[in-house]
């Protein structure tokens, strides 16, 4: 994009929050832009004042995007630029109902999550929080022969929930550690990426039964809020993990508590939970074999300046009238 000529009223944005400088840097360069700099995101009234007549807003998964915002933007919005690659947070039919286009960051953070996944299977099996912990406390005394014993991994049964390109760059690590490759999704993938990673489509309730590990890769909508219920964990084996690095309200929350804490599952380790950040009090906290972290899958600096530069281009691209090189498409 070229400066802005200084003669003009360079186009309003408003960044609901600071995002790494590779992709700050041009969107203040093009646009009068408003970023938010708190620590936590701004409030519902912060963040409609903020977009308040402006022509494109960056959003994180944070900020609600639905008709009460839109009209309160008004209708000079032309994009909606989600610093993510999930959009559960934005009303993407509304948005196209008044013509605001909307783009994400598929891609920019594919490998890095799936680094995350297997680390957290890698922590719960192996039982590393609870062992660096024990060493913190200064119990350590000897090598012990039972001492913190868990799972393999190598060799076991992954099920790989939802398989776009998170799930299958899971299923690349998992065949490194020579584990079986069980999928379900909507439909089954191409067989030749099928054979590619020697993974098989299976319904939902045979990988349940035949995982000892269970990833979550699934974006969040109707069809797939409580995915993982009560019903879904009484399939899993009393052995089994299951790891969720997609969107908290995919588990029922409740009822993955009652299976972890009466040993109906063995373990369980969380990128994201319901509600974020998890209530002080969730009784989730009080169970040693369920590890929690604070939705940090995407975390690392390459990740997140590659989303930056993603969301920014979307930004810059939507206020010019351009197509978004990331759009996300309204339903059908
Ligand atoms: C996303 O992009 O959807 C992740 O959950 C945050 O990086």
């Amino acid at each position: 994009m070229r400066p802005a000529d200084p003669g003009l009223a360079r186009p309003r944005v408003f960044v609901t929050r600071q995002i790494p400088e590779v992709g700050l840097g041009p969107i203040r360069a093009a646009c009068d832009a408003t970023i938010w700099t708190g620590e936590l995101p701004p409030s519902r009234t912060e963040l409609l004042a903020g977009a308040e007549g402006c022509v494109g807003v960056l959003t994180l998964l944070t900020d609600r995007v639905d008709n009460e915002f839109l009209d309160r933007v008004g209708p000079g919005l032309r994009v909606v630029s989600n610093y993510a690659v999930g959009y559960d947070n934005i009303d993407v039919a509304a948005c196209a109902g008044r013509g605001v286009a909307v783009g994400n960051t598929p891609g920019a953070l594919t490998e890095t999550t799936a680094d995350f996944a297997f680390a957290l299977i890698m922590a719960a099996a192996r039982r590393i929080p609870e062992a660096a912990r024990y060493v913190r406390q200064r119990h350590w005394q000897t090598w012990g022969p039972m001492l913190l014993l868990g799972s393999d991994v190598y060799g076991t049964t992954i099920g790989i929930v939802g398989f776009g390109r998170i799930g299958q760059a899971v299923a690349r690590r998992a065949r490194g550690f020579g584990m079986t490759v069980l999928y379900s999704s909507r439909r089954p993938v191409d067989p030749t990426i099928e054979a590619d990673l020697g993974a098989n489509f299976v319904t939902l309730p045979e990988l349940l039964a035949r995982s000892d590990f269970v990833s979550l890769h699934v974006t969040l909508g109707d069809e797939t809020r409580h995915l993982i219920d009560a019903g879904a964990l009484a399939r899993m084996k009393p052995t089994a993990i299951l790891v969720n690095t997609a969107r908290g309200p995919v588990v029922d929350s409740a009822a993955l508590y009652a299976a972890l804490r009466d040993g109906r599952i063995a373990a369980a380790a969380l990128d994201v939970t319901d509600p974020e950040p998890i209530g002080t009090d969730d009784p989730l906290l009080e169970l040693d074999n369920c590890l929690i972290v604070p939705h940090v899958a995407s975390a690392t600096h390459a990740a997140r300046g590659r989303m930056a530069e993603m969301a920014a281009a979307n930004l810059l691209a939507g206020i010019s009238g351009q197509p978004l090189p990331t759009p996300v498409l309204p339903p059908d």
